[in-house]
C-alpha cells in the first residue's frame, strides 16, 4: 500500500549505507494534539499520528513502553511519529482530509519512517540510539517561504508521476498522478545533554560540511545519532478537478498552502538497547526491515487494529467549513499572524466507535473484532445494503432470534449466536473498525475484515458497553500514568464475555 522509493538515498551517489525502513500501515489517531509542543492541551492544528497506542495529551517514556500495540510494524518500537494533516480545499470552500495512496476512503492512514545509518567522515563512527525520554521536532509550522538552510532543505516533496521529476521544497504547482509524497529529514547530531529543549530543536543540529542528510557533526553537537526520515504519500491526484488555474487546492492543517511548513515530531518509545543493536548489527542496504533479525514485526492487520479515539472533542474529517483551530489559509510569502484563538475546544473523547443501545434495545457493544471472508465469523442471516445503520442490523438480528450482530465494511450486517475466540475483540486493542455506516455517517460499521460487534444483554445480567476506548481512556489520560490500565468494572465485563467466548 505504501509506495516508497529511495529518493533520499539518491542524493548520496555511490555510497551504499545501511538503513531500515519501518512501515506504518495505519494511523493511531488523527486529532488536534501535540504532546511535544503543547503537552496537556489542545494543539494549534490537527496532526496525524502513527506509532504506539501510548500516545496521549501528556506522555512519558514509561507510558509509551506499556503500549499494547503500534501502527508501525516493529514490535520493539513504541515511538510516536506525527505530521500535520493535509486537507483539500474544495472550490466551494469546504475542507476535507486528503487520504493516502492505497486508502481511498481515508480509513487507515499511515506513513513510513526510515532509520538510516549515516556516519560522518569517519567510516567507523559510532552511531547512537535515541535515549529514553528523547523527543524532537523538525520543520517550522510558521514559515511560508524557503529558508535555504539545512532545516529548510530537510523538508521536501516528491511528485510521483514518472521519472525525472525533481524534488521540490514546496508543494509543486503541477498535478502528480501517482500522488504527492511529503518528506521530512530530522537532524542527527545531539548535544549529548538535553532530551528536549523549549523549542524542541536546540538540542539537535544537522550535520555540517556536506548536506543536511549526511556529514560530520559540529563540535557542540558531538553525539551522532541514527538519522530518521518520514514519508507520507498523499493521494492528491483524485482532486485534480479542484485546481484554480495553476493553484493547487491543498493546504496543511496549519493553514499552509505552500508546504514549506511541513514538519515532523518524534517521541522515542524504543527499547533503546534493541535500537542500538539494530543500528550496530543491521548492515543491509536494501532497507528491508525483515533483514534486520534483531527486530520482529506486527502484521499489517495488527497495525491497523491499533487505534485510539480522538482525544479532542471536535470533528476534523468529512466536509469542514474551516480548518480546525484558527488556521486561515496562507500562501507563499504571507506572514503568519499568531492568533489569539479560543474556540472553546477542550480535551475530551470524540467517541465514534460505537453507539449506546443498552437502554433502548438492551444490546451492548462488545468491541471491534475480526472477520475472514473465506471463513466467516458470523454464519447466521446477513445482508449488505446502502442504507445500513447499527440499529437496523441489531433489529434484524434480534428479530431473527440471534444474540450477536456484526457490522462490517460500512454496509454489511451479520447475525450469530456465538462468538468464536479467533474473531473476538482483543482486550486492550481498539480494532480496525473505522468505516462510516452507509445509512448513517455518524456511526461506525466495521472495516476491512473488521466487525463492530453488538450483543443482546443477558437476562438478569449486566448490560454495559465495552468502553475501554471511550470514557475509560479519557479518564486515564487525565490522571496520566497512575491509571494506565483498564478499570476493574471493565475487566469484569470482559471476563464475562471471555466465558461466553470460551463456551462458544
Ligand atoms: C463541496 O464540494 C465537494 C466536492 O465537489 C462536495 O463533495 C461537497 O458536497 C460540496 N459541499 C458543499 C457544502 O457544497
Ligand atoms: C541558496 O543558497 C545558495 C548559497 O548561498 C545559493 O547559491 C542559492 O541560489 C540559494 N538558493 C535559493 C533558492 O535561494
Ligand atoms: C433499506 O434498504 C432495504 C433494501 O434495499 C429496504 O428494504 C429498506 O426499506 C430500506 N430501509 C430504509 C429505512 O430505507
Ligand atoms: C493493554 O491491554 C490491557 C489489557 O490486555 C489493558 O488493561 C491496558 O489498559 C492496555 N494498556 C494500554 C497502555 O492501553
Amino acid at each position: 500500500m505504501h509506495f516508497t522509493t529511495l529518493s533520499v538515498l539518491a542524493t548520496l551517489a555511490g555510497s551504499s549505507e545501511a538503513f531500515f525502513r519501518i512501515s506504518c500501515p495505519g494511523r493511531v489517531v488523527r486529532t488536534r494534539l501535540d504532546p511535544v509542543v503543547t503537552p496537556g492541551s489542545v494543539a494549534g492544528h490537527v496532526h496525524t499520528i502513527s506509532g504506539g497506542a501510548g500516545f496521549a495529551p501528556t506522555m512519558t517514556y514509561e507510558g509509551m513502553r506499556v503500549s499494547n500495540c503500534s501502527t508501525c510494524t516493529v514490535k520493539q518500537d513504541m515511538s510516536n511519529y506525527w505530521t500535520p494533516q493535509l486537507y483539500v480545499k474544495f472550490k466551494n470552500g469546504t475542507f476535507m482530509p486528503v487520504p493516502e495512496v492505497g486508502d481511498p476512503e481515508d480509513v487507515t492512514g499511515g506513513m513510513t519512517a526510515y532509520y538510516l545509518q549515516r556516519r560522518g567522515n569517519e567510516l567507523n563512527e559510532k552511531l547512537h540510539a535515541f535515549p529514553e525520554g528523547f523527543r524532537m521536532v523538525a520543520g517550522d509550522p510558521s514559515i511560508r517561504s524557503f529558508g535555504n538552510d539545512s532545516a529548510a532543505k530537510a523538508i521536501s516533496y516528491s511528485c510521483l508521476s514518472g521519472p525525472n521529476i525533481p524534488e521540490t521544497n514546496k508543494m509543486p504547482n503541477y498535478n502528480c498522478p501517482g500522488g504527492l509524497r511529503a518528506q521530512v529529514f530530522f537532524p542527527s547530531c545531539w548535544n549529548g545533554k538535553d532530551l528536549d529543549t523549549p523549542d524542541h530543536k536546540s538540542h539537535m543540529s544537522y550535520p555540517v560540511g556536506q548536506e543536511y542528510n549526511n556529514g560530520a557533526c559540529p563540535p557542540d553537537f558531538p553525539i551522532h545519532m541514527v538519522s530518521i526520515f518520514y514519508e507520507v504519500l498523499y493521494d492528491t491526484a483524485k482532486f485534480s478537478d479542484q485546481w484554480e488555474g495553476n493553484q493547487h487546492p491543498f493546504v496543511f492543517s496549519n493553514g499552509d498552502a505552500t508546504g514549506y511548513s511541513f514538519h515532523g515530531d518524534f517521541i522515542n518509545g524504543w527499547d533503546v538497547d534493541v535500537l542500538q543493536r539494530a543500528i550496530d548489527e543491521c548492515t543491509d542496504d536494501s532497507g528491508q526491515v525483515e533483514k534486520c533479525p534483531v527486530l520482529t514485526q506486527f502484521t499489517a492487520q495488527e497495525c491497523q487494529e491499533c487505534r485510539l479515539p480522538e482525544q479532542v472533542d471536535e470533528v476534523n474529517d468529512g466536509h469542514l467549513d474551516k480548518l480546525p483551530g484558527c488556521n486561515p489559509v496562507t500562501y507563499e510569502g504571507n506572514q503568519v499572524v499568531p492568533q489569539q484563538c479560543n474556540d472553546g475546544i477542550e480535551l475530551g473523547i470524540r467517541q465514534t466507535n460505537y453507539i449506546d443501545l443498552t437502554s433502548t434495545k438492551e444490546w451492548e457493544y462488545i468491541g471491534c473484532g475480526r472477520d475472514n471472508i473465506g471463513d466467516r465469523a458470523f454464519t447466521g442471516p446477513s445482508w449488505s445494503r446502502d442504507n445500513t445503520t447499527i440499529e437496523s442490523c441489531v433489529d434484524f438480528c434480534s428479530a431473527e432470534g440471534h444474540t450477536y450482530a456484526g457490522l462490517e465494511y460500512k454496509g454489511e450486517c451479520f447475525c450469530a449466536d456465538k462468538l468464536d475466540f479467533r474473531y473476538a475483540p482483543r482486550d486492550g486493542i481498539m480494532g480496525a473498525c473505522s468505516m462510516r455506516c452507509t445509512g448513517n455517517s455518524d456511526q461506525t460499521c466495521g472495516g476491512w475484515a473488521a466487525m463492530s460487534i453488538y450483543h443482546a444483554c443477558p437476562e438478569n445480567g449486566p448490560c454495559a458497553n465495552n468502553e475501554q476506548f471511550g470514557k475509560a481512556k479519557a479518564q486515564s489520560t487525565e490522571v496520566k500514568r497512575a491509571t494506565i490500565g483498564a478499570p476493574r468494572a471493565l475487566s469484569r465485563k470482559i471476563r464475562t464475555h471471555a466465558r461466553e467466548i470460551l463456551a462458544a
